[in-house]
């Protein structure tokens, strides 16, 4: 543990700039989704309440979760697709500055992705979901629609296998996924035409929301780190070799930047590695990072996994999680885990995209998030030039206050996470997300805000910090 002059001196409390802002120290709290957002994807008074206790920590920056950026149904997800969003969200801002002290600077990931559904129960799947095609008619040699849907409802589940399509197999058996391969639905054809205005029109509204600066999400399961996937086979110059898969992303950041101006912080969220069989590598992930540096992006912050490919089957009415494979561990690595632990899985694959990155003489700051929980570790990263800011998503979860206490050399006093996964269990369960290391104490406390059920509180007891005394 530093003491307060030696944390005065370290790289980790020093400032560092990203395009024209400047973070006063190099700590960073990723996006993390708490499930605090009305149906309708507008700011709630917990989402507000949420951000402002990660801020009374006082990083160097907070990235709000991921954003929807559509105006389209997407249950208690943040939503800025429209206008209307704008009010709650610089209610959301306000409060950072004035919890922060004006110390935190804000960012907002803005995402979009494609429709996923639940996995339907069989009988259902097979009277009513599934196209009945040729395929199943010449299978089972029958014509009438009526008995050929009871016969495949009927067949063992190892004759699906010949009989159904891969496609619709993973639709009986997760729920019906779209790809940004399905070039048979206009929608998904026209997705390089309509994204770049998307993602532009919704960096707007961050800005006029008073943002500091936007995060594209380029990473996990979702549309815009699909087109980089190596498992992109379009054939329409956005997929197949890297440089088609990297296309749509750049076009993307072009368009957000020509509408925010060059003022204004934009960077993006990608996979260091994508682990999954088939999936992108560091190779791929090193050339997506020199790219995006080329073209301006004032930073890079990288993650890994979180896909939907090998993610574990749904139970028969839930929605594919994709944090539930192993690339899901790799994503939120937990304490049962390798001989490697939870602990800086990240940080080799994100040392290289650094390295290729100052190779072409670019100084873009590099973000690094996971298994990062103390200051020796984020001193000796940021001493190796592993990264230039350190991210924090658990560790901030279970104290908001750990840098705080870290910098008055208080390092003892910080509650350590324990890397459980219990707060990633309730995301899974798209319940409120809290830390199990607080959510049970104090909660007589007056004023605390609780759970639907009364039995967790929804934000981190307060801290006095001496100064604040
Ligand atoms: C509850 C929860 C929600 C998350 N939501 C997001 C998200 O919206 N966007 C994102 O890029 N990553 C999300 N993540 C991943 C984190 O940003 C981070 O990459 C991951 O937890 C590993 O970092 P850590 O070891 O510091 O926790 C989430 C993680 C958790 C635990
Ligand atoms: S619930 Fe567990 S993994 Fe999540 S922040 Fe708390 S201690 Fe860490």
């Amino acid at each position: 543990m530093p003491s307060r002059a030696e944390a005065a001196a370290s790289r980790l409390f020093s400032p560092i700039r990203i395009g024209a802002l400047t973070l006063e120290q190099r700590s960073w709290v990723p996006a993390m989704v708490p499930w605090r957002a009305t149906e309708d994807g507008f700011v709630t008074d917990e989402v507000v309440e949420w951000y402002g206790r990660f801020a009374r920590g006082r990083p160097g920056a907070i990235v709000v979760e991921a954003t929807g950026i559509r105006d389209v149904p997407s249950g208690p997800l943040l939503r800025i697709g429209h206008d209307r969003f704008l009010p709650g969200l610089r209610r959301l801002v306000d409060a950072v500055r004035r919890e922060s002290g004006g110390h935190t600077r804000l960012f907002i990931q803005i995402i979009d992705f494609l429709a996923i559904r639940r996995r339907p129960e069989p009988k259902k799947f097979f009277e009513r979901f599934l196209a009945i095609t040729d395929r199943h008619r010449a299978a089972l040699g029958e014509s009438d629609e009526a008995r050929l849907r009871a016969r495949l409802a009927a067949l063992p589940e190892a004759e699906l296998d010949n009989v159904l399509t891969p496609d619709e197999l993973e639709a009986l058996r997760f729920g019906q996924r779209e790809r940004v391969t399905d070039m048979q639905h206009a929608h998904i054809r026209a997705l390089p035409a309509v994204l770049p205005g998307l993602f532009a029109d919704a960096a707007l509204r961050s800005r006029a929301a008073g943002f500091d600066g936007v995060e594209l999400h380029y990473a996990h399961a979702y549309t815009m780190a699909s087109f980089l996937s190596a498992t992109n086979t379009r054939e329409d110059g956005y997929g197949g070799a890297r440089e088609n898969r990297v296309r749509l992303p750049l076009e993307v950041y072009r368009a957000v930047r020509e509408r925010v101006g060059a003022d204004y912080a934009v960077g993006c969220r990608f996979l260091a590695e994508e682990c999954v069989a088939g999936g992108s590598e560091l190779e791929d992930a090193v050339y997506f990072g020199v790219a995006f540096a080329r073209a301006g992006m004032d930073f890079l912050s990288t993650s890994r996994g979180g896909k939907f490919d090998d993610a574990k089957q749904p139970g028969i009415g839930g929605v594919s999680y994709p944090y539930t494979g192993p690339s899901g561990y790799e994503c939120m690595p937990q304490y049962i885990s390798d001989e490697r632990g939870p602990f800086g899985r990240n940080v080799e694959p994100t040392a290289a995209i650094r390295g290729a990155v100052r190779a072409v003489g670019l100084a873009t700051p590099v973000v690094c998030t996971g298994g990062i929980h103390n200051f020796a570790t984020a001193e000796r990263l940021l001493e190796e030039g592993a990264c230039d800011i350190i991210g924090a998503a658990r560790q901030s979860l279970a104290d908001p206050d750990w840098l705080r206490k870290t910098a008055l050399g208080l390092g003892e006093t910080v509650r350590l996470c324990e890397y459980t996964n219990y707060c990633e269990g309730l995301d899974q369960k798209h319940k409120p997300v809290t830390c199990q290391l607080w959510d049970r104490e104090k909660l007589d406390e007056a004023g605390i805000t609780r759970s639907a059920d009364g039995k967790r509180r929804m934000v981190a007891p307060d801290w006095e910090s001496p100064e604040d005394a």
